[in-house]
């Protein structure tokens, strides 16, 4: 019963779908397990672009059903424009392609509008939201006053659901953020359209991954966001409000945990990170504007979901070894080895540093990171485009040597170097 887990290593953004869209290749289902539209996955093959927010990236394969798990919050305005976006691409995306599950929860614009008017009132206490709507989502499942897909099958309680939730939070909106209240009615009716369309959609999708691993199909779980963002190993409160982490994929996706195969873990061969909180690693000046990009390239660091400057920053080691804990890593997979191209040196953080010593992992989770200095380990860089090389020997020694540290620090294999954004562009790496 092969199951197979994806997941981010930092802060988001490590190339996900890029890996997702190999990967499934060889699966039968890909499933995400957790988050919502705030997840932005890019998948390029040849001369064309997929930007993901919700489905499976793996639905570009024509040989894959794509699942979204129980553990997500759905936006259904972004879905069916997402659905429509890839079927004017071509690629087919109906119920029999796509299963989302009766216990995921539905994102509404009051939902959204909390997102933004908490976000206001934090003020410089920002965490720089994507905006979606997600943590207020959350809320509303774990106070259980949430609203579930399988609540659009029955159409008249829908209706009464989805005002009772859009009154209360008109009532928030207005007396604890002081902002305007909107139009409940036009919400209504929107709500009551999506969930016409979207009844077709609805199953126990935990029962039937349980029936297709026990028949053998392979299944690659897709995580959202990365381990620095979980909810509860993440650097709190600067974090999503999910379990983005390899253990989320279970309750994400109701099945147990006796399938797992591998879990990979998606590093960008540097650090980079949308939205506040601490990073010990952060670089600003020439070498940031390297890493980062101008904005002329698809692959900068610019937000996928919303168009914000990355910051970035030397891949941190320290952060990588706790990735590898919290997750169990098998493997991991190194992306965007070719943008290290053209720098005299490249640095890695090997340990954080205060006025106590040195220390290997952090202290007491991510949180408090900021308090430490990196102690960094300094190799040589490479002149040699690598965006044409698709086999390691064919890599120059230093980026072979690169890779290698990047083993060497967090103790997990490196099994894939990706050396562009494109499909063919990645290098076995061998044992
Ligand atoms: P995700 O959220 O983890 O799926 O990652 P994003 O799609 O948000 O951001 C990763 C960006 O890097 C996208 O623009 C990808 O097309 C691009 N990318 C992925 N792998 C590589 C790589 O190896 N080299 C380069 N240059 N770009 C890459
Ligand atoms: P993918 O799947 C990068 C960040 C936001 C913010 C914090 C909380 O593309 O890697 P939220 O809207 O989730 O409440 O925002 O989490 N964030 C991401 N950063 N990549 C993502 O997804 C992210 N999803 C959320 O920037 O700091
Ligand atoms: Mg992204």
């Amino acid at each position: 019963m092969p199951l197979k887990i994806l997941v981010g290593t930092q802060w988001g953004d490590e190339g996900k779908g890029r890996i997702i869209d190999l990967l499934s290749a060889q699966a039968d289902i890909i499933a995400r397990y957790n988050g919502g539209d705030n997840a932005g996955h890019t998948v390029t093959i040849k001369d064309k672009t997929f930007k993901l927010h919700l489905i499976p990236s793996g639905i570009i394969h024509e040989h894959t059903l794509g699942i979204l798990g129980n553990g997500l919050v759905i936006n259904p305005k972004s879905l069916l424009t997402e659905i429509m976006m890839l079927q004017d691409a071509g690629i087919t995306v109906d119920p029999e392609r796509l299963k989302i599950s009766f216990a995921a929860h539905l994102i509404t614009p009051g939902h959204i509008a909390l997102d933004r008017a908490r976000e206001v009132l934090l003020g410089k206490g920002q965490i720089g939201t994507t905006g979606r709507g997600i943590g207020p989502t959350y809320t509303d499942k774990i106070s259980r006053k949430g609203l579930r897909m399988v609540d659009m099958l029955d159409l008249s309680l829908f209706e009464e659901k989805i005002k009772i939730h859009l009154e209360k939070v008109n009532r928030e909106l207005l007396y604890n953020f002081q902002t305007t209240a909107f139009d409940i009615d036009p919400v209504v009716e929107e709500y009551l359209a999506y969930a016409k369309v979207l009844k077709d959609y609805i199953v126990d999708t935990g029962a039937f991954l349980d029936i297709a691993l026990h028949e053998g199909k392979q299944v690659l779980a897709e995580g959202a966001q990365g381990v620095l963002l979980d909810v509860d190993h993440g650097s709190y409160p600067f974090v999503t409000s999910s379990n983005v982490t390899a253990t989320g994929v279970f309750t994400g996706l109701g099945i147990g945990i006796t399938p797992v195969e591998n879990v990979i873990g998606a590093t960008k061969a540097f650090q980079s990170r949308v939205g506040a909180g601490p990073f010990p690693t952060e670089l600003d000046g020439e070498v940031a504007l390297h890493l980062r990009g101008s904005g002329s390239k698809p692959w900068d660091e610019f937000g996928t979901t919303t168009g914000r400057p990355r910051r970035v920053g030397w891949l941190d080691g320290v952060l990588l070894r706790y990735a590898r804990r919290v997750n169990g890593l098998t493997d991991l997979v190194l992306t965007k080895l070719d943008v290290l191209r053209g720098l005299p040196e490249i640095k890695v953080c090997t340990a954080y540093k205060d006025e106590n010593g040195e220390t290997a992992l952090p202290p007491m989770g991510v949180s408090q990171i900021e308090q430490y200095q990196p102690v960094y380990t300094t190799l040589p860089g490479w002149q040699e485009d690598l965006m044409g090389v698709r086999k390691w020997d064919d890599l120059p020694d230093n980026a072979q040597n690169y890779v290698r540290f990047v083993e060497e620090i967090s103790g997990v294999k490196v099994m894939l170097a990706s050396v562009g954004p494109e499909r063919s562009q990645v290098v076995e790496v061998p044992a």
